[in-house]
């Protein structure tokens, strides 16, 4: 697909269909309005017949409007106009998106991002307007032998911006847009592949294809360095697999020599059996989508260098399935962690955090500015929180804050859970320094108060995405969650270190 940006009058535009929003209560929307005029009262005629209500969801597709230059004109119900915001809004880019799409119109020019949005500003419509007509679009049909795309689809949109809107900051938001989508569909591809495809070796594979395309240091870790390294915790879980596990370093180097990174870490459980405490039946195909953190470190990465943010980054994604067997891992068994710290396995199905405290551990080499990991760790966040937040746990309140604007931000929201010493006590274990987990209540807090006594060392915050990252049932699939939130913290650290780079531009004038 292509984007751009034009300026020019709605009437004027020549494009296979324009878009333009209709309120409830027939209030057109500026653009309908113009077009309205220059068509001599066509829309309001046909508001008035009924024709067109303006409730949210519903469309009306014209042809020939007269005074328009445009093949045709769609309506996009907006709803009440008193409640019209982001939600709102990101709803109407994909009924147009799937509606042009569905059309037959190749192209279209969207007359919404210049809505009024409550408290979003043009850069924001655009970005958002990227990121939902491509999620709309999405379409995961690798292992179909027959697809079934329209047979004109849609591969132009142009977005129609006011004069008074600043063409430079639109253009850049479409390209962070762009990145930020392409990220995400990175993320989806390689979620929804399934386990017999995606396997720890597969993303090793990806992760050096990536990095090749962007121009990121990849690095993979075998089982024998790790052995070396004393990752036994993370080599434990793998103990029940035929697939070797792999570690995947990803650097970026985009910021300045002395920077310090900022470390993503994503969970990459290709496939969650339960191990030897067996997951039951039912749904248990989901957990293909157990590597959907890794998957989000891989889409960031991608964002950040397709918008070249001076920041550095690394990814650390520690891969292995976690599977029952012989040589698998038994409840009870006591491993030493990289880290030196014991672990009492009681359950072999809380494998993310025996893998991911190693890979924390691992952080500590480079320094970090600080740490994020990616996670789909624990059932009790998809109890607390649904679908709709991902669940978020720091050591460090300035870090938590970043990201829950972040998510704010990108319509990506989180929510913050306490990670109180209190909790601490759940994962006492009589053979060992801790248990692996904490009993049935506050799951989702007790195994990220496992994950903090690993990451003592920098200023570190937990995303639990096991409710956000993938939708079950009937719309089964990826969401790309939480790339667009990686990526808008990503893109504010940015700019923080553009503003440190130019007060210490102007303070060494001084000098
Ligand atoms: N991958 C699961 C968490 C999960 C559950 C993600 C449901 C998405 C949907 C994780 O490895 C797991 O099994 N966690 C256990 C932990 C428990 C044994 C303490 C859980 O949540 O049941
Ligand atoms: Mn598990
Ligand atoms: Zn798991």
């Amino acid at each position: 697909m292509e984007f751009s940006i034009k300026s020019s009058s709605p009437e004027k535009q020549r494009s296979a269909c324009i878009v333009v929003g209709v309120f409830e209560e027939r209030a057109l929307s500026a653009a309908a309005a113009v077009i309205d005029k220059a068509a001599k009262k066509y829309l309001t005629e046909l508001l008035k017949r009924g024709d067109m209500e303006g409730k949210a969801g519903t469309t009306l597709l014209l042809h020939n409007v007269p005074g328009t230059l445009a093949d045709r004109v769609l309506l996009v119900g907006l709803g009440k106009n008193k409640d019209f915001g982001e939600k709102a809004y990101r709803n109407a880019i994909a009924t147009a998106a799937r509606t042009l799409h569905e059309t037959g119109a190749t192209d279209g020019t969207l007359y919404l991002p210049e809505l009024p949005v409550k408290k979003r500003e043009i850069a924001w419509c655009i970005r958002q307007a990227v990121i939902v007509a491509l999620d709309t679009l999405y379409r995961f049909d690798q292992l179909k032998s027959k697809k079934d795309n329209p047979p004109r689809p849609l591969c132009k949109l142009t977005f129609g911006v006011s004069r008074g809107d600043d063409m430079a900051i639109a253009e850049a938001a479409l390209g962070e847009g762009y990145a930020i989508a392409e990220g995400q569909k990175l993320m989806k591809d390689l979620a929804n592949l399934p386990g017999n495809h995606c396997t720890p070796s597969y993303l090793a594979e990806q992760a050096l294809v990536l990095g090749k395309e962007l121009g990121l240091g990849v690095e993979v870790l075998e089982r024998a360095d790790m052995e070396k390294l004393g990752m036994n915790t993370l080599l434990a879980v793998a103990q029940g697999s035929h697939q070797p596990p792999k570690l995947i370093i990803f650097k970026y180097n985009g910021g300045t020599k002395t920077a310090k990174p900022v470390v993503l870490v994503g969970k990459g459980i290709t496939f969650d059996t339960g191990g030897i405490s067996l997951k039951p039946a039912p749904e248990m195909d989901e957990m293909k989508y157990d590597m959907s953190g890794a998957a989000s470190v891989f889409g960031a990465l991608k964002a950040a260098s397709l918008m070249r943010l001076p920041l550095n980054i690394i990814g650390i994604v520690p891969s292995t399935e976690n599977m029952p067997g012989g040589a698998a891992i038994k409840p009870g068994d006591v491993i030493t962690s990289m880290s030196g710290q014991t672990v009492e396995i009681l359950n072999t199905d809380a494998e993310g955090r025996l893998i991911l405290c190693d890979a924390l551990t691992y952080a500590e080499r480079f320094d970090p500015a600080c740490v994020v990991d990616v996670a789909t760790l624990t059932g009790a966040c998809v109890v607390a929180l649904g679908n709709v937040a991902t669940g978020l746990l720091a050591n460090d309140d300035g870090l938590a804050r970043e990201l829950l604007d972040a998510g704010q931000d990108a319509y990506d929201r989180a929510w913050q859970l306490p990670l109180w010493d209190d909790y601490q006590e759940q994962l006492k274990s009589p053979f060992a320094d801790m248990a692996n987990i904490g009993g049935r209540m506050a799951g989702t807090i007790t195994a990220a108060c496992f994950l903090a006594r690993f990451a003592e060392k920098y200023a570190w915050a937990h995303l639990d995405v096991a409710g956000t990252a993938y939708r079950g049932g009937e719309k089964k699939g990826s969401t790309g969650r939480p790339v667009p939130l990686l990526s808008h913290f990503l893109l504010a650290r940015a700019a923080a270190a553009r503003k440190d780079v130019k007060k210490s531009r102007r303070a060494k004038k001084k000098a």
